[in-house]
């Protein structure tokens, strides 16, 4: 092998790997258990422990919110342990609470990251309307444009006929008019009950069937998906959603733009961007936490937007050993 051009730089990803392996190994004990409170807290005092001994100066943009009293990951509070380099820092313990809480699949806990200053801050905004493919058909779609028209593109892209295609929605009655839609198109539809992440990045995973999402989901988890699309190869394009004229009347005086289509580049301007996810319970894209008695299994998705490289990191987690090194007990 001929070594050309600087050499490689470090993968925080590799480091992000092991944030959302804890999070979903003390999220994963409340499966089942009909307590999302608590596993959220699981979660998120699981990831605060780890993200501390990152190399970066991070600040979350992409949060639970401005709390006010610790121990939640809020917007605008410093994570990392401060050195270089400087990066916003979009965290989701657990996408897929209920789904945990109710022993349901698709739960991930997922981190990313990018530079400072490169990720979208959606404020309060919690809805966004969006489309995401995977790298057949980047490039394909417009937002904007009438469903049949990108499902026909995408069909065109993907080599297929629109009955060929699978997209993916969650199951929300705002999304009754779409749903139409997309049968009087002639597409093959699944309903989901939650995770539109998990179903964003189906798009870009070979074998998972699905070629398409659509729908109205979070905006918090629309910046993180356009994360891992940036580094799989795929696509997404958003547009914020309001629910009511109130909501639509504080965005517009916040300086919000509703009408603006959110662009891949919008919501996270640079390809320097990392992400893990690591499976909380099993999933189409990921096997959940495994409890053995003297240790744990994981099983983490590991991307880096700079070089494009997509890793599967499967873990296996001495329980016994962590107990003596770590304050908190898997
Ligand atoms: P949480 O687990 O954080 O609640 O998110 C689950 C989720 O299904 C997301 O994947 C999706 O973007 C959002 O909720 C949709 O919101 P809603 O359930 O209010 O329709």
């Amino acid at each position: 092998m001929e070594v050309r051009g600087a050499t490689p730089t470090r993968n925080l990803a590799l480091e992000l790997a092991r944030v959302t392996e804890a999070a979903a190994m003390l999220a994963g004990r409340y499966m089942g258990r009909g307590d999302k409170e608590g596993a959220d807290q699981a979660a998120v005092n699981a990831m605060r422990l780890v993200l501390s001994t990152v190399d970066m100066n991070g600040v979350i943009v992409i949060g639970e919110g401005e709390k006010d009293k610790a121990p939640m990951l809020f917007n605008g509070e410093k994570v990392g342990n401060g050195s270089e380099p400087d990066v916003d820092v979009a965290v989701d313990p657990i996408d897929g609470t209920r789904p945990l809480a109710f022993g349901r699949s698709n739960s991930l806990a997922m981190v990313a990251l990018a530079p400072r200053g490169t990720m979208f801050d959606p404020g309060p905004f919690l809805y966004m309307n969006k489309l995401a493919v995977g790298p057949e058909a980047k490039g394909k779609i417009d937002i904007e444009k009438p469903i049949v028209e990108n499902l026909r593109a995408i069909a065109k892209a993907k080599g297929k006929q629109i009955e060929d295609l699978t997209t993916i929605i969650l199951d929300r009655p705002r999304h009754d008019d779409m749903v139409a839609e997309i049968r009087k198109a002639g597409a093959r539809i699944r309903q989901i009950p939650d995770g539109d992440v998990a179903a964003a990045l189906m798009t870009s995973w070979s074998d998972s069937g699905v070629d398409v999402l659509l729908g109205i989901g979070g905006t918090p988890e629309g910046v993180i998906t356009a994360c891992a699309l940036r580094a799989m190869g795929g696509e997404i394009q958003g547009k914020l959603y309001a629910r009511d004229e109130s909501e639509l009347r504080r965005g517009r005086e916040a300086g919000y733009d509703f009408d603006k289509v959110l662009t891949m580049h919008d919501l996270v301007s640079s390809e320097d961007v990392f992400f893990a996810t690591t499976g909380i319970t099993d999933g189409e894209l990921l096997k959940g936490v495994r409890y053995y008695g003297n240790h744990i299994t994981t099983d983490t998705l590991v991307v880096r937007g700079l070089t494009g490289t997509i890793r599967r990191i499967t873990a296996t987690h001495s329980t016994d050993k962590l107990d003596n090194l770590s304050s908190v007990h898997y």
